[in-house]
């Protein structure tokens, strides 16, 4: 059985489908005069309910790809859409987690999470429900007073997950979320994060440079190169879940990965 398939660069999106489409996008950085290329013409899509992952080195432009996919930097060559609409900002239809939980530590952890409906127009009693009820989804039911430093890292970044799931996104955005947690609680929370994928079915955009956590969580792997940062090659990850984490079929991709990756 051939578990990795379509190593071609994913051709031109259809539009008129839902899920995420980057199409052409490039983008450059100036400072002092000179002009860093960081991103090339890169293209994909993400269909709905699909979790893509993009792994690359250290400095090949992940962060700044995800960026402008959560619309937070608008400076960029390219097209990018979400369900058929161009992404020009920032919007509730995206939630993104990064590397550090970025709470609000003057905030308990249901007040952060609240941060994420601030300006949604909804009776405050139903504004409560919500929070209330994707705390319990990752976990937190019971710590919805604590502040963040009573709570340990692998908490803080279930609070920023709840924060993220709380305006329910179509589009889930991760930068590296669990890159600085312990091997043990990284692998409970990206179970975790696969439990709920699969109740709400959100497309996600997984950034990671953790080669297993991509083959456990993705449907598809891109694997980026540096300088500036373009698609090397975009694989399938056909394990049938719930994923067992070693075996000959996740071996099979992780040595197509760190190839592609050039770590042998
Ligand atoms: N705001 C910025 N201004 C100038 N250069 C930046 C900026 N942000 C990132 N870079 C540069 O862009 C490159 C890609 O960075 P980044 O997207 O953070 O990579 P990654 O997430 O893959 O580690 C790096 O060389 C980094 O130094
Ligand atoms: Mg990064």
């Amino acid at each position: 059985m051939d578990q990795i398939t379509n190593r071609a660069i994913i051709p031109p999106i259809d539009l008129k489908d839902g899920g995420l489409t980057v199409e052409g996008v490039s983008k450059s950085y100036e400072a002092k005069g000179d002009t860093t290329e960081v991103l090339r013409d890169i293209s994909f899509s993400v269909g709905e309910g699909e979790i893509l992952g993009i792994v690359g080195r250290s400095g090949c432009g992940k962060s700044t790809l995800l960026k402008l996919i959560a619309g937070l930097d608008r400076d960029f060559v390219g097209r990018i859409t979400l369900d058929g609409e161009e992404v020009i900002g920032p919007g509730v239809e995206r939630g993104v987690v990064f590397q550090e939980p970025r709470l609000f530590p003057w905030l308990t952890v249901e007040q952060n999470v609240a941060i994420s409906i601030h300006e949604t127009r909804m009776p405050s009693g139903e504004k409560q429900e919500l929070v209330a009820s994707n705390l319990a989804l990752v976990g937190l039911a019971g710590f919805e007073t604590k502040f963040p430093h009573q709570i340990s890292g692998g908490m803080a970044q279930r609070a920023a997950l709840a924060r993220a799931l709380t305006s329910r996104p179509s589009l889930l955005l991760l930068d590296e979320p669990f890159a600085a947690l312990d091997a043990l609680t990284k692998m409970q929370l990206q179970d975790e994060v696969i439990r709920i994928w699969q109740s709400r079915k959100m497309s996600i955009v997984l950034i990671t440079h953790d080669i297993d956590e991509a083959i456990h969580l993705c449907d598809r792997v891109i694997v980026m190169s540096p300088r500036p940062g373009e698609i090397k090659s975009v694989s399938s990850v056909e394990i049938a879940r719930p994923r067992p984490r070693i075996g000959a079929a996740a071996d099979a991709i992780r040595s197509r990965l760190m190839s592609d990756l050039g770590l042998f």
